[in-house]
This record gives C-alpha cells, sequence and structure tokens, in this order.
C-alpha cells in the first residue's frame, strides 16, 4: 500500500487511542482513503494485518459503510442531492445535464478521469435546493443552467492543466 509517510504515521498514532486496536477500523480506513482518494484491493489485508484482524472483518465494515469507495474517483466529485427538496426542485435534471456534459451515467467516472458524478442525500442544505457538492464546495440552487455552466468551468480547468 502506497501511504505517504504522514498517513502512516498517523495510523500508528490513532491505533494508540483505543484499548483494542480493532475498534480502529474506521478511522484508518479514512484515513487511507484520505491519501489514496479510495481504498485499493489489498486495503483489507493491510489494514487486517494492521490491528490482529481478518480481512474479512476489514472487508465487511468496507462493505457496509456507502462513504467508502472501491474504485478510483475523478479529479472533480459531482455530488448532486436526490433527497425529497432537491428532487421536488429539479435536481434529477441537474444530474442529467452533469451526465450529458461529461458523457457519464450517476456513479461513474469520466473516461478522462476528470469527473465523477454521484447522487446523494441531502445535504444539508434544502432551503436553497437543488444542492450539488464538487469536492469540498457547496453549489446551491443549481438549475440545468447551473450546471451547464459549472460544467464548462470544469472543463476549462482541465483544459488549463494540459
Ligand atoms: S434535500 Fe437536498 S440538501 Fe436537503
Amino acid at each position: 500500500m502506497n501511504l505517504q509517510p504522514a498517513t502512516l504515521q498517523r495510523i500508528d498514532e490513532v491505533i494508540t487511542h483505543y484499548p483494542e486496536k480493532r475498534s480502529a477500523t474506521l478511522p484508518l480506513l479514512h484515513l487511507i482513503q484520505e491519501d489514496l482518494g479510495y481504498l485499493p484491493e489489498d486495503t483489507e489485508t493491510w489494514v487486517a494485518e494492521k490491528l490482529g484482524l481478518q480481512p474479512i472483518n476489514v472487508y465487511e465494515v468496507v462493505t457496509f459503510y456507502p462513504m467508502f469507495r472501491r474504485q478510483p474517483i475523478g479529479r472533480r466529485h459531482i455530488k448532486v442531492c436526490r433527497t425529497l427538496s432537491c428532487a421536488l426542485l429539479g435536481g434529477y435534471k441537474t444530474c442529467e445535464t452533469f451526465e450529458r456534459e461529461f458523457n457519464v451515467k450517476a456513479g461513474q467516472t469520466s473516461a478522462d478521469g476528470e469527473v465523477t458524478v454521484e447522487f446523494v442525500e441531502c445535504l444539508a442544505s434544502c432551503g436553497t435546493a437543488p444542492v450539488v457538492l464538487i469536492n469540498d464546495d457547496l453549489h446551491v440552487k443549481v438549475d440545468c443552467a447551473k450546471a451547464k455552466q459549472l460544467s464548462d468551468q470544469i472543463k476549462r480547468d482541465a483544459a488549463a492543466r494540459r
């Protein structure tokens, strides 16, 4: 597992916070995902060895929680809220715009690795629906026109990096 030295240090430190090593499973998984962007295939074995568990114990945790990703995601993670307020005010159309702009379906990553588009549940900004989170930036009242603007901006940024 190709983790940064700072992450490895943090992992060793976090384990000492728990009287039972196995209790550090969730924090370790979060640290690995924060570092790598997802949990690669060897995560279960690596964490199990660290904590004196069986890989199946770690696998059960990884597959239980939806916030853990087992596949790499795009440079921009576009999360479109689909809970009631957002759904009623056009969240599905907003998502369709992103899907069309980047030629993906919700849950997929674009071929160039630039974006992952995903539906999520309530982002706690229901009064400004439809709401979209792009990496750490919350965008409010994202109708189709605004989704198109955001997509254009992402494409411009991507082109500028090339
Ligand atoms: S329903 Fe979308 S932010 Fe709450």
